[in-house]
């Protein structure tokens, strides 16, 4: 599967299988996660069958279920941090969904104090992604059409059109 099929194809998933992430897949999703890291500068954490940050009220009003896996959008409190964390979480997502796997973004329906991890004084949680196995893989929601969007079409280049 190609970038372009993984957008396609890619939608939120809350309800996840008990099928852990292993062999492979493990393997390649840590890879993608160092790569990330390398290249943004963020400090994003993988944390695997840890089921206490989604099995909190606000995980549940969320509607999020058995979600025993999720990547922490870690980072410096610096300007341009948050884009980073956009940028990269999503280049997360999309090869995640390229390796069989579902995916939800959350910034804040889950338990950010249950996350085993002790920030430095200079960081900060972003936001969240549920990543595993799930129940369904998903349904596609409504989205703007390219005018609704962008003023000006007549300018567009070829690169941006295909995006
Ligand atoms: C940065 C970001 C943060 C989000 N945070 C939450 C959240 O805390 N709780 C929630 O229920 N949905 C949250 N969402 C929405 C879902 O991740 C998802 O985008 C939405 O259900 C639409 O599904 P789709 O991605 O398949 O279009 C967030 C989305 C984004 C992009």
């Amino acid at each position: 599967m190609d970038i372009k099929k993984a957008i396609a194809q890619r939608h939120s998933v809350r309800s996840y299988t008990n099928k852990k992430i292993d062999g492979e897949v493990k393997e390649k999703l840590i890879n993608i996660i160092e790569e990330c890291n390398k290249k943004s500068g963020l400090n994003i954490k993988l944390f695997l069958n840890e089921p206490k940050a989604f099995d909190t009220f606000m995980a549940h009003y969320g509607k999020f279920e058995n979600v025993n896996n999720y990547i922490v959008l870690i980072g410096k409190k610096d300007k341009g941090t948050d884009e980073k964390c956009g940028y990269f979480g999503e280049e997360i997502v999309l090869k995640a969904q390229m390796l069989g796997l579902n995916t939800c973004w959350v910034a804040l329906t889950y338990g950010k104090r249950k996350i085993p991890y002790d920030l430095k004084k200079d960081e900060k949680i972003y936001c969240t992604i549920a990543v595993g196995y799930g129940k369904t893989n998903g349904v596609k929601s409504k989205s703007k059409s390219i005018k609704e969007v962008v003023k000006n079409d007549d300018h567009m280049p070829d690169w941006f059109k295909d995006g």
